[in-house]
C-alpha cells in the first residue's frame, strides 16, 4: 500500500479520532498517582473509550496485545502492557499511549508524566523528547523531506547527549493503524519522502538517556526496554499536513501550535 492522502472530509473524521485520543490523556492525568497499577490506568481508560466515547481502543488484541492501552515505566522504551501488579512509584517516569477507532479513523497520542519527585536528570530527558517532537511538528509542511525531520530530531537529541531508537518510528495513519511511510525519528536532510497536503501520520520520538540500543521482552512478547536500562522518554503527536503548514489532530488543550 502506498503512501494515502486523505480528503477534507477524511480529515475531519481524523480531526474527531484526534481529539478523542487526545481526551482521553486530559482524562487519564488525575489518575496518575503515586500508587496506582498500570492495570488500573488500562481500565480507566478502556471504560472511557468505550463507554463515553463510543469509541475503540485500537490497542486491545492489535496483533494479540492484550490490553487497551500501553504504559511504559521507566526505562521501558515503548509497548509496555498495563498490569495490576505494576504500582507507579515516587520518582518514576510513564509514558500513557493511546489510540482510538472513531467512525474507521484513528487517532494516536502519547505524553509523558512524571511521579511525585522525579530526578533532575528524568524531568530533563522528558523534557527534551517534548522539545524534539514540537520542533519536529514546527517542520512539517509541504514540500519538507521526512529525512530532514529525522535529522532535526536526532541533532536535536544528540547534541543533548542522548540517543534515538532506531527499531521504532512514527508511521502514516488513517483508517489503518499503522500504514506508511515510517517516520524515522534520525536521518540525513534531503532524503526520503516529501510531504504533501492531505497527508496523515505520526511522529513519535523515543530519546534514550544511554545507549539507542532496544530488547524486546521474551516473555511477553512486547515490552520494549534499553538494553542498559537507563531511562527513556516518548512524546506523540498525530498530525495532517496542510497547504500552509500542518494541524496537529491530537492538540491537548495545554498545548498551542
Ligand atoms: N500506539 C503505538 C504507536 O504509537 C502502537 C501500539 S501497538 C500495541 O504506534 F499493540 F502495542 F498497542
Ligand atoms: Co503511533
Ligand atoms: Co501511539
Amino acid at each position: 500500500m502506498a503512501v494515502t492522502i486523505k480528503t477534507t472530509e477524511e480529515i475531519a473524521l481524523m480531526r474527531e479520532a484526534g481529539r478523542l485520543a487526545s481526551e482521553v490523556l486530559e482524562m487519564i492525568e488525575p489518575h496518575v498517582q503515586v500508587g496506582v497499577s498500570t492495570g488500573e490506568l488500562d481500565r480507566i481508560c478502556h471504560d472511557y473509550i468505550v463507554n463515553t466515547q463510543k469509541a475503540i481502543p485500537a490497542p486491545l488484541n492489535y496483533n494479540g496485545f492484550p490490553k487497551s492501552i500501553c504504559t511504559s515505566v521507566n526505562h521501558v522504551i515503548c509497548h509496555g502492557i498495563p498490569s495490576d501488579t505494576k504500582i507507579l512509584k515516587d520518582g518514576d517516569i510513564i509514558n500513557i499511549d493511546i489510540t482510538v477507532i472513531k467512525n474507521g479513523f484513528h487517532g494516536d497520542t502519547s505524553k509523558m508524566f512524571l511521579l511525585g519527585n522525579a530526578p533532575i536528570h528524568a524531568q530533563r530527558l522528558v523534557k527534551t523528547t517534548q522539545e524534539a517532537l514540537y520542533l519536529a511538528i514546527d517542520m512539517v509542511k509541504p514540500g519538507v523531506r521526512l529525512g530532514d525531520i529525522g535529522h532535526a530530531i536526532q541533532q536535536y537529541a544528540e547534541s543533548r547527549h542522548y540517543s534515538v531508537v532506531r527499531e521504532y518510528c512514527g508511521h502514516g495513519i488513517g483508517r489503518i493503524f499503522h500504514e506508511e511511510p515510517q517516520v524515522l525519528h534520525y536521518g540525513k536532510p534531503n532524503t526520503g519522502l516529501e510531504l504533501k497536503t492531505g497527508m496523515t501520520f505520526t511522529i513519535e520520538p523515543m530519546i534514550n538517556a544511554g545507549s539507542r540500543y532496544t530488547r524486546l521482552s521474551k516473555s511477553d512478547g512486547w515490552t520494549v526496554t534499553t538494553k542498559d536500562r537507563r531511562l527513556s522518554a516518548q512524546w506523540e503527536h498525530t498530525l495532517a499536513v496542510l497547504d500552509d503548514g500542518c494541524e496537529v489532530l491530537t492538540k491537548r488543550s495545554e498545548e498551542r501550535f
